[in-house]
């Protein structure tokens, strides 16, 4: 069974759904931490409930990225971890952390990637963003992390449909509606591809 490290820096609600997803035997993975830049942040409440070890680190709290990384990459190697999940992270990965875990982060982004994606796009922001283009059709992307943001090989996909009263808000919460169902799916189907 594979170790998965969570990342989250918000509600924590994706990574909400891959606990229930693991507890309800439809994700065969355990996780082994919780890596969070806020220790407000809701997610690591869920973690605490979920009994989960948490690691709250920030890299404004070192000299140097490198600190920060080689701190980070200590604790990823003590919890073991196969598989970084990236669940509303709002820090960029360092380098070196991408390349030692190459082809094996994953990231959920709300949007149809390669649409609405890239510096500048998070949160509220995309969704704004599909509403002022008028586009028909949003959704979100399962993808593989590398070193350019939001442009990792797609392993999964969801559609949703944008009406014209949708505003950014509600198109949000059918976003996200779909990412819980999403998220856990896409994560079973990518570790059945690694030995
Ligand atoms: C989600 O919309 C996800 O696509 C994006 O950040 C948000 C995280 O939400 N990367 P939550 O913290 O999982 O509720």
């Amino acid at each position: 069974m594979k170790n998965l490290v969570v990342f989250a820096s918000g509600s924590g609600s994706n990574f909400q759904s891959i606990i229930d997803a693991i507890s309800d035997g439809d994700l065969n993975a355990r996780i082994t931490g919780l890596v969070s830049n806020k220790e407000n942040a809701f997610a690591v409440n869920k973690a605490a409930i979920a009994n989960i070890d948490v690691r709250i680190l920030n890299e404004n709290n070192f000299d140097s990225e490198n600190e920060y990384a080689s701190e980070l990459l200590i604790q990823l190697k003590e919890w073991n971890a196969d598989v970084l999940i990236l669940a509303g992270y709002l820090k960029k990965i360092p380098l070196q952390i991408i390349q030692y875990f190459e082809g094996r982060i994953l990231n959920i982004h709300p949007s149809l990637l390669p649409k609405f994606g890239g510096k500048g796009f998070y949160g509220m922001n995309v969704h704004k963003a599909v509403i002022e283009n008028k586009e028909t059709v949003s959704g979100c992307t399962v993808h593989i992390v590398t070193e350019e943001y939001d442009e990792g090989p797609v392993i999964a996909q969801a559609k949703v449909g944008v009406s014209v009263s949708d505003t950014a808000e509600s198109l949000a919460k059918k976003v996200l509606k779909e990412e819980h169902k999403l998220y856990p799916k896409a994560i079973q189907q990518y570790l059945k591809t690694l030995k």
